[in-house]
C-alpha cells in the first residue's frame, strides 16, 4: 500500500518533477502543502486512474490521472481544491481528471465550502477526444452552479489555453504569477498563422496582459509562494458559503480613532488629483486594504477591507487617473465585485468623488450605456447593507450610481465640501445662464457670481440633506467613527427582491 502511494505522490516520475522546478514551478502537491494549513490535506478520489488506452496512452496513464483533489484547511477553515499536475500527461484534461475536479466541485457546494483550482495544464487531452470536452462541459456547469453559493478562485501557475480559459473565466477570483501563468485562448502560434501578428506568451496571456489589460485576473504576484499567500488572505474576508456571514476580526484599530489626515489629502479644488486609496488607508482598519483589480481601470478602486472588524467591500473613485470619470471598463469592473459582495453577504460602502460618465466617441460606440448600466443594476439588486460617502464631488448619472437612496443605499454621508448637482457648476451656468452672462455689463464677474450663486443653491450638500437623501452632513476628521456608526445601524439589514427565476443584467 506505501508502494502505491509513494508512486501516486510521484506523479509524471522524479525527472519530470525536476523539469518542473527548472521551469521555475512547484509541483501540484508541494503548491497544496503551501497553500494549506500543516497536514490538513485529506485527498479525494485518490487512485482514478484513466481508462483511454488509445495513442500510447496505456503507457503514459498514472493513478490520480494528472491531477490532486480533495480539500484541507485555511486559516482552520475547509476548502475544496484541484491542482493540476503538469508531470503527467502535461496536466492535460481526460475523463477521469475531470471526474475528480468535478466531485471536488459538487462536494464543494454539498459542504459549502470555497473552491479552488490550481490550474497547469496543457488542456484538452488531446488523445481522449469528446471525453475531454464532456469533462470541461461537466466543470464549468459546476462552476456556474457554485456561483454565488461558495466563493470559487482560480490559481494559474502555468498553461490555461483554449476552452479551458472558461472555467476560470466563471469563477470569481483569477490569481496569476509573473512568467509562470499563460492564459489565452489560442497561443502565439495560432494567431501567428491566423492574423500574422507575433508576440510572446507573456505578452500575449501572462499576468501583466491579464491584470492591466483583458481584465481576466484580478490579482497578480512576483511568486508562487506570494500568490498563495494573496489566496489565504482573500479567503480571510470571506464566508465560506453564501448562507454565512463574513468573519469578524478583532483588528486592534479603535472605533473613535478620528481621521484629521484626510484635510491634507483630499484637496478641496474639485479638479485636483488624489489617491483615494490613501483615504481608505486612513478610515478603514489599519492595513485591512485588499485591493481587487488593481492595475484594471484603475479609475475605479474596488476591494475588501474591515471596518471595527467587519468585511466590507469598497467601492470607490479615484480622482488620480481619468478625473474618476466612470468608463466601460471600470463600470464592468464595479459591477462585478458589487454583485459578488451581494452573494457573500459583504457590505457595500461606496466613495465618491466623481465628474460622471466619460463623454466620447469610443465609449458611445463601445456600449458606455449598457456597461455603465451595470453598476446601476448591481447596486439596485444588491440586498446587503450599502453606505455611501460623497466626499467631493458627486454629478450626474455617476451620481445615482455611487450615492443615490432611490437606486437603495440605506445611508449616504457627505464632507461639507460634496457637490451634488446634475453637472458642473461651470457647465451649469454655460447653459442656464448663458443670456445673463452674455449680457452683463462685466460677462467674468457675472459668470463667477452665477457659478457660485449655483454651487450654493443647488449643489450644497445641506440642499440633498433637506430632501433626505443625505442623512448627515459629517466633519471628515469624524469619517471613520460615523462610517462605523452607520455600518453597525444596518448591519443586521434584511430584504428581499420581488421573486423571479433570474434577472437579466445588461452585458
Ligand atoms: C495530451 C499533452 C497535452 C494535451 C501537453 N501534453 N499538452 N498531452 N493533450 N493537450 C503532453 C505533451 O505531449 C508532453 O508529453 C507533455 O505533456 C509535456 O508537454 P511539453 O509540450 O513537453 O511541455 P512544454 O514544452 O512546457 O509545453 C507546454 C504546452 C504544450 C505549451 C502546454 O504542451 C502545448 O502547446 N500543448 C498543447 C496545448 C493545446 O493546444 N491544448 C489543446 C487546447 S484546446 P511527452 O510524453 O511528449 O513529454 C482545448 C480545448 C478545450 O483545451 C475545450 C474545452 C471546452
Amino acid at each position: 500500500m506505501k508502494a502505491v502511494r509513494e508512486k501516486v505522490h510521484l506523479g509524471g516520475g522524479e525527472k519530470r518533477i525536476q523539469q518542473q522546478h527548472e521551469k521555475g514551478k512547484l509541483t501540484a502537491r508541494e503548491r497544496l502543502q503551501l497553500l494549506l494549513d500543516q497536514a490538513s490535506f485529506v485527498e479525494h478520489q485518490t487512485y482514478s486512474r484513466g481508462r483511454a488506452t488509445m495513442f500510447g496512452l496505456t503507457d503514459k496513464r498514472q493513478p490520480g490521472d494528472g491531477v490532486v483533489t480533495g480539500s484541507g484547511l485555511v486559516d482552520g477553515r475547509q476548502v475544496f481544491l484541484s491542482s493540476q499536475d503538469f508531470t503527467v500527461l502535461g496536466g492535460s484534461l481526460g475523463e477521469m481528471h475531470a471526474d475528480r475536479i468535478a466531485e471536488a466541485q459538487e462536494l464543494s457546494i454539498t459542504t459549502g465550502t470555497p473552491f479552488i483550482q490550481i490550474n497547469d495544464s496543457g488542456g484538452a487531452r488531446i488523445q481522449e477526444g469528446v471525453l475531454s470536452l464532456h469533462g470541461y462541459a461537466r466543470i464549468f456547469r459546476a462552476n456556474t452552479l457554485a456561483s454565488g453559493v461558495v466563493p470559487q478562485l482560480s490559481v494559474i501557475l502555468g498553461p490555461c489555453a483554449g476552452g479551458a480559459v472558461y472555467s476560470p473565466g466563471i469563477t470569481d477570483f483569477v490569481f496569476m504569477v509573473d512568467q509562470v501563468s499563460n492564459m489565452y485562448i489560442t497561443g502565439p502560434d495560432v494567431i501567428k498563422a491566423v492574423t500574422g501578428e507575433q508576440i510572446s506568451h507573456e505578452e500575449l496571456g501572462g499576468a501583466q496582459a491579464h491584470a492591466a489589460k483583458s481584465g481576466n485576473a484580478h490579482f497578480r504576484f512576483a511568486s508562487e509562494q506570494e500568490c498563495m499567500d494573496g489566496v489565504r488572505r482573500l479567503l480571510s474576508y470571506l464566508p465560506l458559503n453564501n448562507r454565512e456571514q463574513p468573519p469578524i476580526v478583532d483588528t486592534g484599530d479603535p472605533a473613535d480613532r478620528t481621521t484629521p489626515e484626510i484635510m491634507d489629502l483630499v484637496p478641496e479644488e474639485e479638479r485636483r488629483g488624489y489617491d483615494v486609496r490613501d483615504v481608505i488607508a486612513s478610515v478603514f482598519d489599519r492595513d485591512s486594504f485588499m485591493e481587487v483589480h488593481r492595475d484594471y481601470a484603475p479609475n475605479v478602486v474596488v476591494g475588501f477591507a474591515r471596518l471595527g472588524g467587519r468585511t466590507v467591500g469598497i467601492f470607490a473613485n479615484q480622482p488620480k487617473v481619468l478625473a474618476a470619470a466612470l468608463d466601460i471598463n471600470s463600470s464592468d469592473k464595479g459591477a462585478r465585485f458589487i454583485r459578488f459582495c451581494d452573494a457573500f453577504n459583504i457590505p457595500i460602502i461606496s466613495l465618491a468623488d466623481v465628474p460622471g460618465f466619460l463623454p466620447g466617441v469610443s465609449q458611445e460606440h463601445g456600449g458606455i450605456i449598457r456597461h455603465g448600466a451595470k453598476v446601476l443594476y448591481a447596486i439596485a439588486e444588491a440586498t446587503v447593507p450599502k453606505l455611501s460617502l460623497i466626499m467631493r464631488k458627486s454629478y450626474g448619472g455617476a451620481f445615482i450610481a455611487m450615492s443615490a437612496k432611490a437606486l437603495g443605499y440605506d445611508r449616504v454621508l457627505a464632507w461639507p465640501m460634496a457637490q451634488i448637482a446634475v453637472m458642473g457648476a461651470e457647465g451649469a451656468a454655460n447653459i442656464i445662464f448663458r443670456r445673463d452672462i452674455a449680457e452683463a455689463e462685466d460677462p467674468e464677474k457675472a459668470r463667477e457670481d452665477k457659478i457660485r450663486e449655483f454651487k450654493e443653491e443647488v449643489m450644497d450638500p445641506f440642499v440633498a440633506a433637506g430632501y433626505g437623501f443625505v442623512d448627515d452632513v459629517i466633519d471628515p476628521v469624524h469619517t471613520r467613527s460615523e462610517l462605523i456608526r452607520s455600518l453597525e445601524m444596518v448591519a443586521r439589514k434584511q430584504q428581499s427582491i420581488p421573486a423571479r427565476k433570474h434577472g437579466n443584467i445588461p452585458l
